[in-house]
């Protein structure tokens, strides 16, 4: 089995981090970030896993991550680049890491990776990659901002078809090659760090948006919406337009996408 070497890739990165840690297996990434974080650790840190027995996604779903098959990592981000007057810090942050592990698989791999707003990466129309983005807060101030990140490099992480609720690939299926995950695990973080700092989120995130100016439905708090979609605004919501023809901006939260059946 190629397990990722994490230990390889850390000590390149080191130098970028107040705080780094691999666990061959652990529940989840994100928590022990978010310890990190209640323990007063301040920076960016970075938590990586060869396997998680409690990976976990987005609206309460299980995030399945076995050994050797996939990249699961979590990051402490400073938040200050997300803080903006609309305060959508979680979509900013998914939107973020989203573009930087799309630009990472374009400059490495020469794939053309989408963003599926808010928050997975889908190749060939397929989710390849889920971010999960979660905040602390102590009263009003913001204590930690923590970006998970779960990609599915080899056929192993693909979960069944009965856990499924969307279609799922990995990157070797797509290449049709073995993948080095240190590399790729280093050439998107590397990415990340580089994206905290260089402008144009909103215009190169939207270069790489799936569904663009396509019907879609729109899973909000339960009911179902079909709009189109037109684009990204400048705080990272998602640009439609309803079915009666007036525009809305919608934002991460409860909401979920889907192709139109
Ligand atoms: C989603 O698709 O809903 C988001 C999936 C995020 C999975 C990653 S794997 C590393 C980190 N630790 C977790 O428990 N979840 C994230």
């Amino acid at each position: 089995m190629d397990i990722v070497d994490y230990n390889q890739a850390l000590p390149r990165l080191e130098g970028s981090f107040t705080k780094t840690a691999f666990f061959e297996t652990i529940g989840s990434t994100n928590d022990v970030v978010a310890e990190w974080a209640r323990q007063g650790v301040k920076g960016m840190c970075l938590a990586a896993a060869g396997e998680q027995t409690q990976g976990r996604g987005r609206a309460g779903r299980k995030w399945q991550s076995p050994a050797g098959s996939c990249l699961a990592f979590s990051l402490q981000l400073d938040s200050s680049p997300y803080i903006r007057e609309e305060s959508n810090v979680l979509g900013l942050a998914a939107l973020s890491a989203g573009l930087a592990i799309c630009e990472a698989l374009e400059s490495s791999y020469g794939l053309k990776p989408q963003i599926k707003w808010p928050n997975d990466i889908l190749l060939n129309g397929k989710k390849v990659c889920g971010i999960l983005p979660e905040i602390s807060w102590i009263g009003d101030q913001l204590q930690s901002l923590i970006v998970g990140i779960g990609v599915n490099v080899t056929p192993n992480a693909i979960p069944p078809n009965e856990v499924l609720n969307f279609p799922a690939t990995c990157i070797e299926e797509v290449l049709g090659e073995h993948v080095d995950q240190s590399k790729l695990f280093f050439s998107i973080v590397a990415q990340m760090i580089k994206r905290i700092v260089r402008g144009g989120l909103i215009e190169e995130a939207e270069k790489r948006l799936a569904y663009k100016d396509q019907p879609v439905d729109l899973i909000v708090d339960g009911s179902d919406q079909s709009v189109t979609v037109l684009g990204l605004a400048a705080d990272g919501g998602l640009r439609t337009q309803l079915s009666g023809g007036e525009g809305r901006v919608f934002y991460m939260g409860e909401i979920q996408l889907r192709p139109p059946a």
